[in-house]
């Protein structure tokens, strides 16, 4: 045998191997989603997604391929799996058009088509069939832009009008409980205390400070449009803002009290059994203060910013850069996630989807991991809900520094360009980074016709 048969033999024993991998992969078989769908555009959807989507996206429809069993390899996809899961997942019943899926969840399937990103190179590279066509992507990206009318998720002007439905007596007993520091154990903090309506809705603070100059753990939202959440907190543990009332009042690092020891302290309070009366036509109630709390609550909207302005059509109400802003932050895929007429507020998403965040943050901050930064796992104790909060909402988000449930982005700027990195999967240039932020500027709306400072 001569040098140039031994090579081609060798070359072509190479081609055979490398080939195998791939040729073995058309072999493997996956459980068949019955659609129970009676939208046929849904049914191609959903059959793309079942060849191209759900080896990594769906819980228990993974078919291993024969080099799972390889030793680098196994380990590669099981992670690849996993961190999948965490940032999107489809359910089988979801597939099968049973359960529908979320608005932010197709605006993510949307933008991951639009850019090419899924299925992952590496992955068609040895799944032929799962490389999506211009046409498949086309019939995808349709069926989504027709659901997607009215679901909520378009970046929308706060209406001037409130949407909500508000009780004015209700709402004026909660201003006057929302002020009222008799609301904690020492009489030393309201909730306007961490939530103080000339600091955009917040206190300022990394960590909030409680009674007796407690620290809390973690940073203080704001009370502007709270009302625009799908629940509250930022592992979302109260459903609604009634709801989440109990929580800073019975929290020892916060109000440390409860609501019998405040009633009795108001009890004596005449102005408050006279509005108690009139908005509820009974005394003060544990019941009552929450409620009427939150009716005072859902009055703190902020319309009219120069964003809001510009969405009703005043070209000028944007400057140059704010516009180029606004492009990026839909380029990048931020409005994925911050979404909706609050921008934000809509999903739970994990922090550090492209990157590890905590690693980031512990080598280069030096803050160590501590219970709050689990997330929503703390109300799910589900995994892959590990280090997932609710979406911030972004109206006056240039007054509200510093930044992220563990308060550790002290800028703006360094908020926005870590979200590039560890949720956006895109490190931003100078640029980028300075027009988002000119942007996120024109977020700031007005209160009681006053623009926010
Ligand atoms: C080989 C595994 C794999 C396949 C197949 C795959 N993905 Fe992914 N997907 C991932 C991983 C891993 C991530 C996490 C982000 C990252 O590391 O890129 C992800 C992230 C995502 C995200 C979240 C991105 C974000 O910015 O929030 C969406 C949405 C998504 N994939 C949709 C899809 C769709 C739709 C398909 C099918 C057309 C698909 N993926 C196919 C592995 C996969
Ligand atoms: C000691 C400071 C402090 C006090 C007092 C306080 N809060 Fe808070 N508030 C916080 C912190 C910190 C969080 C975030 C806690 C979390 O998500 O785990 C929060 C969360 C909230 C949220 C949820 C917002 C969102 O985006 O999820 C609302 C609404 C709220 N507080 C309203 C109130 C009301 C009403 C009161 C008075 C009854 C009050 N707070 C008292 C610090 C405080
Ligand atoms: C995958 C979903 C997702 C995407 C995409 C995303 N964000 Fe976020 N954003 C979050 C989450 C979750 C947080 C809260 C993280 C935390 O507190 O640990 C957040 C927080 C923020 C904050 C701080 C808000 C506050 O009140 O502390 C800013 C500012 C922000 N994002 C801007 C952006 C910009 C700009 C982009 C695009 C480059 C972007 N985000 C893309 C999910 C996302």
């Amino acid at each position: 045998m001569n040098l140039r048969t031994l090579s081609i033999i060798i070359i072509a024993t190479g081609f055979i191997a490398v080939l195998a991998l791939p040729i073995s992969n058309y072999f493997l078989r996956r459980e068949k989603i019955d659609d129970k769908s009676d939208n046929p555009r849904f049914i191609e959807v959903s059959k793309l997604m079942q060849v191209s989507c759900v080896d990594c996206h769906t819980q228990g429809m993974t078919s291993y391929p024969i080099y799972f069993q390889w030793p680098i390899a196994k380990e590669m996809i099981a992670h690849d799996i996993e961190s999948a899961q965490t940032a999107f997942r489809l359910s089988k019943n979801q597939l099968a058009g049973l359960e529908p899926i979320g608005a932010i969840d197709l605006a993510k399937i949307a933008t991951v088509i639009k850019s090419g990103s899924m299925p992952p190179a590496k992955y068609t590279l040895l799944h032929w069939s799962a490389a999506l066509s211009d046409s498949q992507k086309g019939a995808i990206l349709s069926y989504i832009q027709d659901k997607q009318e009215d679901s909520g998720i378009a970046l929308t002007a706060i209406p001037e009008k409130n949407p909500f439905h508000v009780d004015v007596d209700k709402a004026r007993l909660g201003e006057r409980l929302y002020f009222d520091k008799r609301l904690s154990t020492d009489n030393s903090v309201s909730c306007a205390s961490c939530h103080a309506l000339d600091k955009g809705g917040t206190d300022r603070l990394r960590v909030s400070t409680g009674v007796h100059g407690e620290q809390g753990a973690i940073n203080s939202p704001t009370v502007f449009n709270s009302a625009f959440n799908f629940c509250q907190f930022w592992d979302g543990r109260a459903r609604d803002l009634a709801d989440q009332v109990s929580g800073p009042i019975t929290n020892p690092h916060e109000m440390a009290t409860d609501f019998k020891s405040i009633l009795t302290k108001l009890a004596g309070d005449t102005a408050y059994g006279a509005m108690s009366k009139a908005a509820y036509k009974a005394s003060l109630s544990e019941s009552n203060i929450k409620d009427a709390i939150a009716n005072y609550e859902k009055t703190l909207l902020t319309p009219n910013s120069a964003f809001d302005k510009y969405l009703k059509g005043d070209q000028s109400a944007l400057s140059d850069q704010q516009k180029r802003g606004y492009l990026t932050f839909m380029e990048k895929g931020c409005a994925t996630c911050h979404a909706g007429v609050g921008m934000g507020g809509m999903s739970f998403e994990k922090m550090g989807v492209y990157k590890d965040y905590f690693a980031y943050r512990e080598n280069t901050l030096h803050m160590p991991h501590t219970p709050a930064d689990d997330g929503r796992f703390n109300v799910s104790h589900d995994r892959l809900d590990m280090g997932k909060f609710k979406v911030p909402l972004l109206r006056n988000i240039a007054l509200t520094a510093p930044y992220f449930h563990d308060g550790s982005a002290a800028t703006l700027r360094e908020a926005v360009s870590v979200m590039g990195v560890y949720e956006a999967g895109n490190k931003l240039t100078a640029a980028e980074t300075d027009s988002i932020v000119a942007f996120l500027e024109s977020l700031t709306g007005e209160y009681k016709g006053k623009k926010l400072q």
